[in-house]
């Protein structure tokens, strides 16, 4: 069944008649990584996965949610005591306390969602998920007086504050602003963006996920980042944004060697962005590969963010000459994005999977992904 459809009629089921409906997006992100919460640029975009909900006030204080692919039902109340046990809830309860605390509204509602955003891939589907209520609450119950920006302010701290990760801005600004065709040059410090048209003809964005679990609550990530603070602290600077190599080897050994690969990595990709973007505005797609490479091994030996499967599918990309090929997201698992010459696409594949597959006992995913539009109503 189609997700739409499956929503309604899963909430026609559950709940009698129906509400609006809402989506927003998954997202990609072509270079960048790990500086968003280091106040540098990202440059993601939102995809054609993406998260849908179908919700309607039900005139009480309590949420009742239908979670379709997971087959699991919460209910909730609204003061911070109410907080669900299910991961997969806590995640829309925070985006309701994160509303009331900054002065919204939310009343209780009855909703069932689905995705079609793989878990677990790196392609943000909790941020999806976390923009999709978000917009949809912002809609319902504040005549959409909450600015984009706030919302997508409410998923990430919905992140922080009740599901344990201290992540960036980008995804669920991502999510919230996507464009189709359009990617996005976000500079996290000031919050200014701008549109960058997306649309090569000769190229596509392949990604291939290695299935290895990705979960940034149990990973590293907020390591990542404490390393990261530690580094701009010593260097008397809010964050990294601020530093270059010649500062951070003037206090190289005032650190450990760990958290001055952590920063140099850090260094390194902020000013990757922008030779990302000019070269996409100068067709040169041969330099935006080379970046992507070179990110990969960035995040792959100084940030040691990747892992031995991710490696293993950068080195394929490579050898079938793949234009450019990296680790995306905050990485410990998930998908590798490649940008990848149209006759080159088949062939590439079917080398990646049998490879893999001859290694790691199974194939990875694939998923070729367009640039689609951010969080939206769908019904009225
Ligand atoms: C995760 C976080 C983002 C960002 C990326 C790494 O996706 O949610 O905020 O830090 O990792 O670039």
């Amino acid at each position: 069944m189609e997700l739409k459809e499956k929503v309604i009629s899963t909430f026609a089921d559950r709940f009698g008649g129906e509400g609006t409906l809402y989506a927003s997006a998954g997202r990609i992100n072509l270079i960048g990584e790990h500086t968003d919460y280091n106040g540098g640029f990202v440059f993601p975009g939102a995809i054609d996965k993406v998260i849908m909900a179908d919700i309607r006030p039900n005139g009480t204080d309590k949420v009742r949610v239908y979670s379709i692919d997971i087959n699991d039902y919460a209910e909730f109340g609204l003061n911070e005591a109410d907080a669900p046990e299910a991961s997969w809830a806590r995640y829309i309860f925070g985006v309701c306390r994160e509303i009331l605390k900054r002065g919204g509204k939310v009343e209780g509602f009855d909703a069932t969602f689905a995705g079609d955003v793989p878990l677990g891939a790196g392609l943000s589907s909790s941020a999806a998920l976390e923009s999709c209520f978000a917009f949809a609450l912002n809609d319902l119950f504040n005549n959409n007086s909450i600015d984009k920006f706030e919302l997508a302010r409410i998923g990430q701290s919905t992140e922080h504050n009740y599901c344990g990760v201290n992540c960036g801005i980008m995804d669920q600004f991502a999510s919230v602003m996507g464009k189709k065709d359009n990617l996005m040059r976000l500079d996290c410090r000031s919050m200014e963006f701008e549109y960058f048209p997306f649309k090569p003809e000769d190229h596509k964005l392949v990604l291939i996920d290695s299935r290895v679990k990705h979960e940034l609550a149990d990973s590293p990530y907020n390591k990542r980042r404490a390393s990261c603070e530690r580094v701009a602290k010593r260097l008397g600077i809010e964050t990294l944004r601020d530093a270059d190599m010649a500062m951070l080897d003037a206090v190289k050994t005032d650190i450990t060697a760990e958290d001055y690969f952590r920063a140099k990595f850090v260094i390194e990709e902020k000013d990757r962005v922008l030779k990302v973007c000019d070269a996409l505005v100068a067709g040169d797609y041969d330099t935006v590969g080379r970046c992507m490479y070179e990110t990969h091994a960035g995040l792959s030996k100084d940030y040691e963010v990747s892992c031995e499967e991710l490696d293993f599918l950068n080195d394929v990309a490579k050898e079938c000459g793949v234009t450019g090929s990296r680790i995306m997201g905050g990485g410990f698992g998930g998908c590798t994005i490649n940008l990848v010459k149209n006759e080159l696409i088949p062939s590439f594949i079917e080398t990646a999977k049998t490879r893999f597959n001859e290694k790691y006992g199974h194939e990875p995913k694939v998923y070729e992904v367009i640039i689609s539009d951010g969080a939206h109503k769908i019904t009225e």
